[in-house]
């Protein structure tokens, strides 16, 4: 168990580069073993969850190196098809790599992922989008496998905009032979960026971004280089810490157009946002406005990673702020944890009520998921006097040195393992 220990009443300054993205890296490290070729990836962000993506890609039998934030993946000597159970504990989004296995080796099995902190975690639409290039998915005694003797293009309709799902699809899509159509896709920046890696990788694919993407085929290249992209939920946290905490910051390299939902409310609340190319700046001085109305949708609409971060920022806004959290039936842990600091909320399934109060009091709190974790912790930059958050490693899984990004902006802040 480790703790973040946060003094309250210190305001921010300053300015910050936002690390590598957790969501666009991990369909990266998946797709790295494509075809087999060797894969250079810099602005990798040391996390829990790529830690475990690499054990994972050595499980199977690939060449993975690490020096500081870049990455090698040399899949030419994977030989494994399969990710048993402790893995896929270690990560519960490790069935992003049943499209690859499957691409590559014509089969795979994977251990069913468990539930998680935010509710149940289905995977149907994983299942239907490889079935629909022909592959045979069976579960046996806890594990997914698939089999497919050969993958053949197709249409994959997704009913829901799953990211994972419409990363599997993608992926799997360019081990298939002949053209596939994904309709009904997931449009967040991290599948654009995916694709871009997957042409990089010789795919010729083409939509993302939109609900409809297709993909053609497949020209093995040797070596590829890629940059991962700035986190923009790492980015949204720094804007709420600072209407948390009161102050002026600067955040490098992340694109303003995939934070822009969160600003927008941001800027309702009377926060001072500035944007240029890949920079937003953001102050807030003196007592916020409630952000009225926040429902979270797929992309472009509000993150449903950011409402934890936004409801810290609510707190001890002036007025009502009404969250409706669409995306996972069981999100709002955080509320029941910032309600021992002070803070009114009431919480009624999809619908959280945040009355902003005049001031939170330090306590002590649990993270129960990662951005809850997160947004305990900017919470307490805006109470009086120590807040304590107890951490079983979730806050580690998204955020690379969190303390260290708040302590550079003047954040009164310590972890201790
Ligand atoms: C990705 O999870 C992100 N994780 C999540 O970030 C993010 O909250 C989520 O997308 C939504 O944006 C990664 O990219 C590693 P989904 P994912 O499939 O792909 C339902 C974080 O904090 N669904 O888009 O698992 C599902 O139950 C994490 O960084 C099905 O019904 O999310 C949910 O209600 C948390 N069947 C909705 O779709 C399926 O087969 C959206 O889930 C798959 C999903």
């Amino acid at each position: 168990m480790s703790i973040w220990r946060v003094q309250g009443g210190y305001p921010l300054d300053g300015s910050l580069t936002i690390q590598g993205a957790k969501n666009a890296v991990l369909p990266v490290l998946a797709a790295a073993i494509l075809t087999g070729s060797e894969v250079e990836l810099t602005n990798v962000p040391r996390l829990r969850d790529v830690e475990a993506s690499l054990n994972i890609l050595r499980h199977l039998g690939c060449a993975v190196g690490r020096q500081d934030d870049v990455v090698r993946v040399d899949s030419r000597s994977m030989t494994g098809c399969a990710i048993g159970r402790v893995l896929t504990g270690q990560m519960r989004s490790s069935v992003i790599f049943l499209g690859a296995i499957l691409a590559r080796c014509g089969q795979a099995r994977i251990a069913m992922p468990g539930g998680c902190e935010l509710g149940p975690r289905p995977i149907d639409l994983h299942l239907a989008a490889v079935k629909a290039l022909g592959a045979k998915v069976d579960i046996e005694e806890g594990e997914i496998v698939c089999r497919a003797d050969g993958l053949i293009g197709g249409t994959i309709d997704l009913a829901l905009p799953s990211v994972g799902a419409t990363e599997n699809a993608m992926i799997a899509a360019c081990g298939a032979k002949g053209a596939t159509v994904i309709t009904g896709a997931a449009r967040e920046p991290e599948i654009v960026e995916l694709q871009g890696f997957l042409r990089a990788l010789g795919a010729d694919i083409t939509g993302a971004g939109t609900d409809t993407i297709a993909v053609r085929g497949f020209a093995t290249v040797r070596r590829v280089g890629w940059r991962v992209m700035p986190d923009r939920i790492a980015a949204a946290t720094m804007l709420c810490a600072c209407a948390c905490a009161g102050g002026d910051v600067e955040l490098r390299g992340v694109d303003p157009e995939h934070v822009r939902s969160v600003s927008d409310v941001l800027g309702r609340m009377g926060a001072d946002i500035h944007t240029g190319s890949r920079r937003v700046r953001i102050k807030c001085t003196g007592r916020l406005k409630s952000g009225g109305k926040v429902v979270t949708e797929p992309y472009p609409g509000f993150p449903t990673d950011a409402q934890p971060l936004l409801m810290a920022a609510s707190l001890k806004a002036d007025g009502v702020t009404v969250f409706e959290e669409n995306i996972f039936s069981d999100r709002y842990r955080q509320g029941r944890e910032m309600v021992r600091m002070g803070a009114k909320i009431e919480i009624a399934g999809r619908r959280a009520v945040v009355t902003g109060v005049e001031r939170l009091t330090g306590a002590t709190l649990t993270a129960e998921d990662l951005r809850g974790g997160a947004s305990l912790i900017i919470a307490g930059l805006g109470a009086g006097g120590e807040t304590a958050v107890y951490d079983s490693g979730h806050v580690a899984r998204g955020y690379e040195g969190l303390d260290r990004a708040l302590s550079t902006l003047g954040a009164h802040i310590e972890f201790t393992e």
